[in-house]
Order: structure tokens, then C-alpha cells, then sequence
């Protein structure tokens, strides 16, 4: 107990401190809207499981302690060329194409609409998410609803616009009642994410929560709680995990530490983050 009210104490102090001092270049409107826990807007659907649900079921270790993998190459050539899904040649358009059309796992029986991506596909940064939930999957775009209003005000609070980066998932069909995807289906997917991240071949790529993390880096030991903030690499990109906007709505005080991986980010842009950041 006494150690979560200094854990609580210490986040708070941060929070304070990044709210009073604006000595980010980040104009202070945008940071405050960013920590600005809005009240959730009435239930339509009183049956609708919450988005939050989907978010960091707390994850087995997968490797021995001790063993983690720190780098991830890339397959070599000859493994590519005998195994390579028919999804690793193609262009955008082809795979924006062959995503709508998609029937290759049981999401294609629910789903209203695929969600491919979205942004700029020449950005040199991409948000990884995990799969489209009930907003998504009627629009057909992703990070639309609440978990995404708030993905965009991070955005924002990095000086970046939505339009500047490049927003994808792990998987493109919404799961059912918006549970996690199973490895199944994202095993499906992962010919479509992965040439995404290929013809995208962005600077950064900041993974949003668990199962995407997972997806990118299944023998890391360790899930996002312990490997949040720290620099790691996807196929020779930097990669930064942090939490997913979802669970920010379900545990505001988590947005100081999401803030500082963001300002870790930033700083790879030349964006000015805050002094006094832990090395
Ligand atoms: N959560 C995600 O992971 N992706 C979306 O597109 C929306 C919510």
C-alpha cells in the first residue's frame, strides 16, 4: 500500500510538473488536452462490452529470464523466398485490395468492414495498434473512436498531425465483442502488417498495448508493463512499446509514463522534449 501511494505520489509530481512548465516546444493547450481525462460519453448499447476490456490481460513470460532477445533480424533471403506469403510483393494498392477481401480467419464472418491503415504512406512514423473495435469496423478506418481520439491528441501533444503519420493494426478485422484477437488470427494477418511495415519502412514504429507488442516480438520476455520506454528494434526499425490509448482511459494517471516514451520519440524527430528524462 505505502508503496503505491509513492509510486502515485511520483506520478503526480510529474504530471504537475510537465503541466506547470512548459519547457517542451509543445504548446501547452495541446499537452493539457492530452491530460485531459474527458467524462466518458453515455452508453448507447447498454449490452456493448467496453472498449477497455481489450486492453493488457497481463502476459505469461514466453522465454527463460535471462534469455531475452534484444534484436530481431530479418529472416534471411533464402527463408523469404521459399515461405513468403503471396502479401510480401505486393504494392499498397494491391494489399489495401486484398485486405478488403480477405476470408482468411473466422473474422471475416463478423466484421462490417476491413480496417487497412491509414495516413501517410511515406511517413517515418507509424502507431501499431491492435485491432479495429465497434467504431472501426463500421467506418472501416482506424483509431476512430474514443481509444482514438485519444491516439490523435497524443499525436498532437508530438507536434505531428494524424495526416503525418501512418495508423495500422495488427489485425484488420474487429474481434468479435472487441476481445483480443486470437494468435490464429493474427498469425493470418501477419502477412498483411508485416509488408505494410515493409513498404512504410518508417523511422519509428511506437506500438500501442500488448498485443501488438507481442505480434512485432513474441520471444521477448516480458509484456508492455515491463518493457515500455525502452528502445528496441523490428527488422533494423526503432521501435518504442508503450501503453495502448484504451488502457489510458481506463488508468489516466499511466499518461505520464506514456508522455515520457512519447517525448522519446520526439526527440528522434528533433522535437524538444523535456529536460530531466531518465537515461
Ligand atoms: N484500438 C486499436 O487497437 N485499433 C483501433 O483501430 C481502434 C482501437
Amino acid at each position: 500500500m505505502a508503496e503505491k501511494n509513492l509510486l502515485d505520489e511520483i506520478t503526480d509530481c510529474l504530471k504537475d510538473e510537465l503541466l506547470r512548465e512548459p519547457r517542451a516546444a509543445v504548446p501547452d493547450p495541446v499537452l493539457r488536452d492530452f491530460y485531459t481525462d474527458y467524462p466518458r460519453p453515455p452508453k448507447k448499447e447498454a449490452a456493448q462490452p467496453s472498449a477497455a476490456v481489450r486492453e493488457q490481460v497481463p502476459e505469461k513470460p514466453r522465454t527463460v529470464p535471462g534469455t531475452e532477445e534484444k534484436k530481431v533480424s530479418p529472416p534471411p533471403p533464402a527463408e523469404r523466398v521459399l515461405f513468403s506469403d503471396p502479401a510480401a510483393s505486393m504494392g499498397w494498392e494491391e494489399l489495401a485490395q486484398t485486405v478488403a477481401e480477405c476470408r482468411k480467419c473466422r473474422l471475416c464472418e463478423t466484421r462490417t468492414n476491413t480496417v487497412f491503415g491509414e495516413g501517410d504512406t511515406r511517413a517515418p512514423l507509424l502507431f501499431f495498434g491492435e485491432g479495429p473495435g465497434a467504431d472501426e469496423d463500421m467506418q472501416g478506418r482506424p483509431f476512430v473512436g474514443r481509444a482514438g481520439e485519444l491516439l490523435t491528441r497524443m499525436i498532437n501533444a508530438m507536434q505531428f498531425q494524424r495526416s503525418e503519420v501512418y495508423i495500422a493494426n495488427t489485425v484488420k478485422c474487429r474481434p468479435p465483442g472487441n476481445r483480443n484477437p486470437e494468435p490464429d488470427e493474427t498469425e493470418a494477418c501477419r502477412p498483411y502488417a508485416e509488408r505494410q511495415i515493409e513498404l512504410l519502412s518508417p523511422e519509428v514504429i511506437v506500438v500501442l498495448g500488448a498485443v501488438p507488442f507481442r505480434f512485432l516480438f513474441p520471444n521477448v520476455y516480458g509484456g508492455i508493463r515491463s518493457q515500455r520506454g525502452r528502445w528496441m528494434e523490428y527488422r533494423g526499425i526503432r521501435v518504442m512499446p508503450t501503453y495502448h490509448p484504451a488502457y489510458l482511459l481506463r488508468n489516466p494517471a499511466a499518461k505520464a509514463d506514456v508522455w515520457k516514451d512519447l517525448q522519446e520519440v520526439m526527440a528522434v524527430f528533433g522535437k524538444k522534449r523535456v529536460p530531466g528524462r531518465r537515461a
